[in-house]
């Protein structure tokens, strides 16, 4: 188990001798990929004699991971570190961003002095080093060039060991003219098959139920068997490896690109019973010349085809979507594809924006963002009542029916409940009983629903 704060008061105050920054606090400002750099960075920070302080107050290292793929996620990390500057007047204190973080914010950080250092995602491994370079008064410290996987890094989790994430590829090759992860994350890289089921076998052996493999896109995840020229483990290898060598670990995945996918997935998520039926496939719009626009490299015919295909393959498959609204150049028309295109599929749940033109992008840099704001919050409402409506329409199919149920905790809202997810990624709630526990799998009957979940009883 990690050391807090408290266990390790005494040992943490002989290491301030030397004013050594020690006890550090991290904060997450995006998406699971957030969440998993998260826990590589305090995993780095743990082995090398780092204490993790539950609490801002405690800490003296503050790490605010970053992430700038929306403005929404900068300008609440903007906010959150001028909230806290009052700590620098009160104690020694070092702020660090982490993770992807913009140029623009990077420089307006350091030419208003907010944050102490930065450290990009491709230099987590630095970050011992520049506390040890700041605390011996040494301001920059040279990055050497590297690109990184992390995979022999075991992410630290302080949850109650059921699930947990593991990046399979880190960066991106699409270059979507809206996205700036090419731009923070640079290109993409894939990991070696043999580590991650290493990882994976790893984690089912100290309890974890369930992995969720991560990537921008991992449906182009690719790795080249030893010299040969043209032969290489793809996705639908290594979800076929993983599910055979771990039979009772559930695999999850995110996030499947529309233009990459292939039909092998499609099959190997089918086989597997351990391979969760869900599938997280970002449509961003409806329109082909919005598509166009933004690079997206597949028309909405060719996107429809493929969930056509999902569904007759996996007819119980979950679809979620990440939609965005008001791009540059999206007019009326535009908007009612995209609800067109909603009202076919009726995805089953959805991640939904509108569009911010993120700094560096092509759309930045070429586009003009004419949408006014009034009317892309608009559109985003319209898209989000209807997604709630057919959330609602996929939920009470599921009213009657028994489902496995991997219980991952007690519910927040009422501790006499317990909570876990169905393999379509939906969360169940039910009564606890004495004969359950937090990574179990279990029968529950489902009774009732509302858009974002299903209740039940155990069965
Ligand atoms: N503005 C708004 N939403 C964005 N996304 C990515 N870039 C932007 C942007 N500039 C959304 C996309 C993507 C999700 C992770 O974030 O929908 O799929
Ligand atoms: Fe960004 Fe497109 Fe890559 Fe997703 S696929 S991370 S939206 S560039």
């Amino acid at each position: 188990m990690f050391k807090s704060y408290s266990d390790n008061k005494k040992n943490v105050m002989t290491n301030n001798k030397n004013n050594l920054y020690k006890i550090f606090h991290i904060e997450n400002y995006g998406c699971q990929m957030n969440i998993s750099d998260s826990e590589i960075i305090t995993s780095i920070l743990l082995t090398h004699g780092f204490v993790i302080s539950e609490k801002i107050e405690t800490a003296d290292i503050l790490l605010l991971n970053a992430c700038s793929i929306r403005e929404k996620a900068e300008l609440s990390l903007t906010k959150k570190l001028e909230q806290l500057r009052f700590l620098k007047k009160k104690k020694k204190v070092l702020f660090g961003i982490t993770g992807c973080f913009s140029k623009q914010l990077k420089e307006l950080f350091l030419k208003e002095k907010r944050a102490d250092f930065f450290v990009e995602p491709d230099h987590y491994k630095e970050i011992p080093n520049i506390i040890q370079s700041i605390s011996n008064g040494i301001k920059s410290i040279p990055f050497p060039r590297r690109k990184e996987t992390y995979s022999d890094i075991i992410p630290f989790s302080n949850n109650k060991k059921v699930t947990t994430f593991l990046s399979i590829t880190r960066g991106c090759n699409n270059m979507c003219t809206f996205c700036i992860v090419p731009f923070t994350r640079g290109r993409e890289i894939s990991s070696d098959p043999n580590i991650i089921i290493k990882e994976c076998k790893r984690l089912y052996k100290i309890g974890y139920k369930e992995v969720t493999l991560l990537g921008q896109n991992v449906d182009s995840y690719e790795w080249k068997i030893g010299d040969s020229k043209n032969r290489f483990i793809k996705f639908s290898d290594l979800l076929n490896l993983l599910a055979e060598e771990i039979p009772l670990m559930r695999i999850r995945f995110s996030t499947s690109n529309p233009h990459d996918m292939s039909e092998n997935v499609i099959r190997v998520i089918s086989k597997y019973p351990n391979i969760c039926k869900h599938i997280h496939l970002p449509v961003q719009s409806g329109s082909n010349k919005i598509l166009k626009l933004m690079n997206r490299k597949y028309t909405r015919e060719e996107y429809i085809n493929l969930i056509e295909k999902i569904r007759s393959i996996i007819p119980e498959c979950s679809i979620s979507h990440d939609i965005m609204t008001g791009f540059c150049g999206e007019d009326e028309e535009d908007h009612k594809d995209t609800i067109s295109l909603m009202n076919k599929i009726k995805y089953n749940y959805g991640y939904m924006f509108y569009y911010s033109p993120r700094p560096g992008t092509l759309s930045y840099r070429k586009f003009r963002d004419d949408v006014p704001i009034s009317i892309k919050k608009k559109r985003l409402k319209e898209i989000i009542d209807l997604q709630r409506k057919h959330s609602l329409y996929r939920m009470k199919k599921f009213i009657g029916e028994t489902q496995k149920i991997l219980v991952e905790g007690i519910s927040k809202k009422n501790c006499k409940n317990l909570y876990g997810r169905n393999t379509q990624n939906i969360v169940v709630i039910f009564p606890k009983k004495n004969f359950v526990s937090i990574g179990d799998n279990i029968n529950v009957k489902i009774l009732d629903n509302t858009s974002a979940t299903l209740i039940g009883k155990i069965d």
